[in-house]
């Protein structure tokens, strides 16, 4: 994160139902949403809402058993995690690495949209989940 700094890609709230949490953000609030798809990958079910220059997602988890699932039964619904969008996703975990920060992924694994991400563990930032995530 030399060069150029990272902007907010989203932020991301874990819900226990989707259809019911869009009451407020969609039909109350009347965010546009973008997509709704399916990332078996990690367990959830997202809503993609728009906002001017960045994006909440909706977490709703598919089943008790998933990350997201396991979050809302010990804390409760919720801000899950934050997501910077970086340049170099791989550079920039090196340089972490190196600084011993605490990451939950290693390597760059692919998420929703096709996304390059990366999980920094709660520890390291102050208490909230961090993804990092990289469009190519
Ligand atoms: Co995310």
């Amino acid at each position: 994160m030399d060069h150029k700094l990272p902007s907010l890609d989203h932020v991301a709230i874990a819900v226990p139902n989707l259809e019911a949490a869009l009451t407020f953000w969609a039909d109350a609030l009347g965010l546009p949403t973008l997509d709704i798809e399916i990332v078996e990958q990690q367990g959830v079910r997202v809503a993609k809402l728009e906002l001017a220059n960045t994006h909440i997602e909706l977490l709703e988890p598919l089943s008790a058993e998933s990350p997201v699932g396991k979050f809302i039964a010990s804390k409760g619904p919720g801000l899950h995690h934050v997501c910077l969008q970086v340049d170099d996703i791989k550079s920039d975990l090196s340089k972490l690495k190196q600084k011993e920060v605490k990451l939950i992924d290693q390597e760059p694994k692919i998420g929703a949209g096709g996304a390059q991400i990366a999980f920094v563990h709660p520890k390291a930032t102050g208490g909230v989940l961090m993804e990092l995530s990289q469009h190519d």
